[in-house]
């Protein structure tokens, strides 16, 4: 057992079982990134519609903001080897990543310094940057390298004309890349809470699948809807067996970052008189057969033995230790030491402002969210990273499979998974609703619960600095 301290009973959480009364029943030692709770008190003002619907707005988010933070611009296995480049677009911009030989990473605004086309239009090898129209050519690392017709551009011998570049760090194999020349590297500016992954070690994984949609609403619309647990009461009523959704735990750090811890394997607070055998049961109609966790779900007799059945954590150990098991002989990794929590619980880091990696054991999702031509879309990606075995080189990431606007997740149920794909369609119920809906309000704002939707007013208030010219400091 592990000595966590005074109860985490308060008026002002859900009543119950508490995430860290969960964690109390741990039989591993517990880390402290995980018992700390990290609350911030922000008020309770709501939030301008504005934000989500004006293009004034948008403009100013477009001068203030995505110039002045780090973006999560790839993932190292996008672009393994020398050569390799990466198109990242967002808002007006186009940003192009190339490997250099020694392994590094360069980013240039992709555009030709002749007459402005884009240098790239898609990711993939390059032999050299060759402006597809006239054949400007650059090196990789970004040093001009000639053009046809020399005679025709002697007044451009004398100029610099080498690619300018934008600031690129790296961080869990994420390639990060800045506008701003001052911000200070990226693992420093998002501060508290970083260092958090460094036992989770997303370096070590891969891009096992990754797919893409846009969504009719603006990227603040969605990602926050990624923000809180709590609307699967109503709107993934399927997943409530399994999910204690109202006992999420809510984090704030910083200004850059923030966590919702929802366990699993857990029902919901919203269910009464169900025994743990229900959650496993539940869990086994989400997933469907197949998958390893679901085969053992369903508590076989041999899955039990070593568990007391009485235990009102018995499905959190059970699947737990099936998760222990099944990634161990996946990935030849041993996961003997790690929490229930870290090999059960959904750990929605968010890194402002639109990108959320998962922390945790479990394959970590990540999401993204960019604008995507006018306020009201915005391209929505998710993609599944999986712990690389050991002692083996990450294969190449696929390519993103752009869902087409009229079909649904589910189209890509083959990719991430029918169960995860039907929740996000779920979501898509509501999303472009909420950006039409915000239209007709009469009063122009909209409210947040105090405590589940922390995580909304923590960004907002990041944001407000960046709109203010309070950040960058
Ligand atoms: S625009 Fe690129 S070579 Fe002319
Ligand atoms: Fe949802």
């Amino acid at each position: 057992m592990n000595d966590l301290g005074p109860s985490s009973e308060r008026d002002d959480r859900c009543p119950g079982t508490s995430y860290s009364d969960m964690l109390k029943a741990e039989t591993r030692r517990v880390p402290d990134y995980l018992i700390e709770e990290s609350n911030q008190e922000l008020g309770d003002e709501p939030i301008p519609i504005e934000r989500y619907v004006s293009e004034d707005w948008a403009r100013l988010e477009r001068e203030r903001m995505w110039p002045n933070i780090w973006q999560f611009a790839a993932r190292e296995e996008d672009m393994p080897a020398p050569g390799d480049t990466v198109v990242y677009d967002i808002n007006e911009k186009s940003m192009l990543l190339v490997r250099q030989r020694d392994g590094e990473v360069k980013a240039f605004y992709n555009v030709c310094l002749h007459r402005g086309r884009k240098l790239r239009t898609e990711s993939g090898p390059a032999i050299q940057l060759r402006c597809p129209f006239h054949g400007f050519t650059w090196h990789h690392d970004g040093r001009f390298k000639e053009a046809p017709c020399a005679w025709d551009f002697k007044h451009l011998e004398a100029k610099d004309m080498s690619l300018p570049e934008l600031r690129v760090d790296r961080w869990q194999g994420f390639i990060l890349l800045t506008e701003n020349p001052d911000l200070p590297p990226f693992r420093e500016w998002v501060g508290p809470g970083v260092e958090h992954f460094d036992n989770w070690r997303l370096d070590e994984c891969h891009t096992a699948a990754w797919i893409g949609r846009v969504i009719p609403a603006n990227w603040k619309v969605v990602a926050e809807a990624f923000m809180e647990a709590w609307h699967s009461i109503v709107t993934h009523p399927q997943i409530l067996g399994f999910t204690a959704d109202a006992n999420t735990r809510y984090d704030l750090y910083g200004d850059f970052l923030n966590r919702a811890i929802t366990p699993a394997g857990a029902m919901s607070p919203h269910i009464k008189g169900k025994d743990q055998f229900y959650v496993l049961k539940s869990l086994e109609d989400f997933i469907g057969g197949g998958d390893s966790r679901a085969r053992r779900a369903g508590g076989s007799a041999e899955d039990l033995k070593g568990f007391d059945a009485n235990d009102p954590m018995l499905a959190r150990k059970v699947l737990a230790q099936a998760n222990r098991d099944a990634f161990s002989a996946m990935d030849g990794r041993d996961y003997s030491d790690a929490t229930d929590s870290e090999m059960l619980d959904n750990f929605t880091y968010n890194v402002f402002p639109n990108w959320a990696p998962w922390g945790g054991l479990v394959p970590n999702i990540v999401y993204r969210w960019r604008p995507w031509g006018d306020v009201d879309h915005c391209l929505m990606e998710v993609r599944i990273l999986m712990r690389t075995r050991q002692g083996e080189a990450p294969p190449k990431a696929p390519a993103m499979h752009l869902i087409p606007d009229d079909q649904p997740f589910a189209s890509a149920g083959h990719l991430i998974g029918s169960a995860l794909a039907g929740v996000f369609d779920q979501d898509m119920q509501n999303l472009p609703h909420v950006q039409a809906g915000m239209k007709s309000s009469p009063n122009g704002v909209i409210e947040l619960g105090h405590y589940q939707e922390s995580r909304i007013r923590h960004f907002h208030r990041t944001l407000e600095k960046y709109m203010s010219g309070a950040l960058p400091a």
